[in-house]
């Protein structure tokens, strides 16, 4: 791969994503000296800003308040900034495509963009088919040189919408030309877990069923739903996280070690796991999968309102805003090994991390006369804090025979002057250099709806929910923590 120049063109540049993430990664990369020389950045918004009012009013306070480089702002923040255009358009507006498309021309001659575009679409999923059609429709693809089209999710509500969609960009891009962007595949810790499974002799051989118990992920969030109460009250938390970020977690614990490194090698091996995921039907999902909607209660010491009050959410809502799920992985590797997910908004702790539970030895020497002996734990923390443990016995120093639990442990980013990038940096860096890897692959966002789209419909049949049914504040409703001790295991919260 290399790192060409080309046009970046973001649909939605003035939308909370860019602010929020693009603008700032794109000056992080900036500044560590990793965008191609000529790249420029056109930032597509209906509102009508001049050039001079974009910078002052968006990308100035954008990078003030979310770059994590925004200690060199004197610097960097001019030659940024004239890499960056503003184009006024309504994306509905067919007109707005042709001056969109006399524009990039006009700077594909004046620059060494060399013809390629990259397309994002940073807007709400109901515009993605449109847009894409007005591209093709306008001649703004094929693009001279190359081009490339990123798409945030929700890729889809559910199986027929995905592929609806999907149908749509393949009219306008071939499968290699498009970057589907699950952001946790961005992360630092996410993108360790293969090295940490297939670069350790002391895990590959114990990563099976003869060894591990279970494996527990949890991605738990603090705050509601934001300003994003419309989207999330259609999506709910099984869309929203499961249906993508955390069956892209249990993908890459799961999978066997790739044939190589190459982009596809590395997707086959996570759609094989997705294929793999034992159905549930009505009776499993009525076990199996928790849901749970928040109701008024305390974070950091705030009372909060409950789901139903937020903005754009309605009053009856029975949307949900919690999952829990048990799961099973039907092949050689992982038969008979659960894998219980769980995540919420409004839960005690902002905390991603996947523990692997190792079974325990027989419990016939005198060990339990002195202490509790805990299981082995092997903790990948994701975020905030970045690293990982294991957690082994080992015996408390002195005059005794007690055991306790001990750790050695490796965090990231508790030493000073570690600043992990994040993860729309390396994304955005990987679409620039035509690196897929760390995109979904149609295949494996068509088999994650497959294993999801039952479960809402179960859920859908089962009527109403008894809603809200857990305080914010709380691990969810109680029926989560039953998952788990129902089969004699519990959840490792205080991690
Ligand atoms: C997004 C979801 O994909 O991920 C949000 O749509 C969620 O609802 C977010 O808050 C969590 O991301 P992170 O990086 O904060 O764990």
């Amino acid at each position: 791969d290399r790192l060409d120049n080309s046009l970046l063109v973001i649909f939605g540049g003035t939308g909370d994503l860019a602010r929020r993430k693009l603008y700032p990664a794109l000056f992080n990369l900036f500044v560590d000296g990793f965008l191609p020389p000529a790249l420029g950045v056109i930032a597509v918004g209906r509102r009508g800003f001049t050039r001079d009012s974009f910078r002052q009013e968006i990308l100035l306070p954008s990078l003030e308040t979310f770059s994590r480089r925004a200690a060199s702002m004197d610097a960097y923040f001019e030659p940024f900034a004239t890499r960056l255009h503003y184009f006024r358009t309504d994306i509905y507006d067919p007109e707005g495509y042709t001056r969109l498309e006399q524009f990039l021309v006009e700077l594909e001659e004046a620059g060494g963009s060399r013809g390629n575009r990259i397309f994002y679409l940073a807007v709400a999923p109901e515009h993605f088919g449109p847009v894409i059609r007005s591209l093709k429709e306008t001649g703004l693809v094929p693009a001279r040189g190359w081009q490339r089209v990123v798409i945030e999710k929700p890729f889809g509500h559910d199986l027929p919408s995905a592929t609806e969609l999907n149908r749509q960009l393949r009219e306008a891009f071939s499968e290699e030309e498009i970057y589907r962007i699950d952001h946790y595949l961005g992360k630092e810790m996410i993108q360790n877990i293969m090295v940490i499974r297939f670069a350790n002799t002391f895990f590959e051989p114990v990563w099976n069923n003869k060894y591990i118990d279970h494996v527990q992920i949890t991605s738990a969030e603090t705050v509601g739903v934001e300003n994003r109460g419309g989207y999330y009250d259609r999506a709910g938390a099984l869309r929203d996280m499961v249906q993508n970020h955390l069956l892209q977690l249990v993908t890459l614990v799961a999978m066997e070690p790739p044939a190589s490194l190459a982009t596809e090698a590395i997707r086959d091996e996570k759609v094989k796991v997705l294929r793999s995921l034992k159905p549930l039907d009505a009776a499993a999902v009525s076990k199996n999968a928790i849901r749970g909607q928040y109701g008024a209660g305390e974070i950091d010491g705030q009372m909060v309102p409950p789901y139903r009050q937020e903005k754009e959410v309605a009053p009856d809502s029975t949307t949900e805003t919690f999952v829990a799920l048990k799961l099973f992985i039907d092949n050689f590797r992982w038969a008979g090994v659960p894998f219980y997910l769980r995540t919420g908004k409004r839960l005690p702790l902002k905390v991603t991390e996947i523990i692997l539970q190792f079974k325990s030895l027989p419990d016939i020497l005198y060990f339990k006369e002195y202490g509790e002996l805990r299981p082995n734990l092997l903790v990948i923390r994701v975020q905030p804090l970045e690293g990982v443990y294991v957690q082994l016995n080992a015996k408390r120093p002195g005059n005794n025979n007690y055991i306790v639990p001990i750790r050695l442990d490796f965090c990231q980013n508790c030493e000073v002057g570690v600043n992990s990038p994040e993860a729309y940096e390396r994304l955005l860096y990987d679409v620039m250099r035509g690196d897929p890897t760390l995109f979904t692959r149609w295949d494996e966002v068509e088999a994650a709806w497959k294993f999801v789209d039952p479960i809402s419909a179960a859920w859908a049949a089962q009527g109403q929910p008894q809603f809200p049914n857990y305080a914010a504040g709380q691990w969810g409703p109680p029926a989560a923590q039953r998952l788990l001790i129902c089969d004699a295991r519990r959840w490792w919260e205080e991690n």
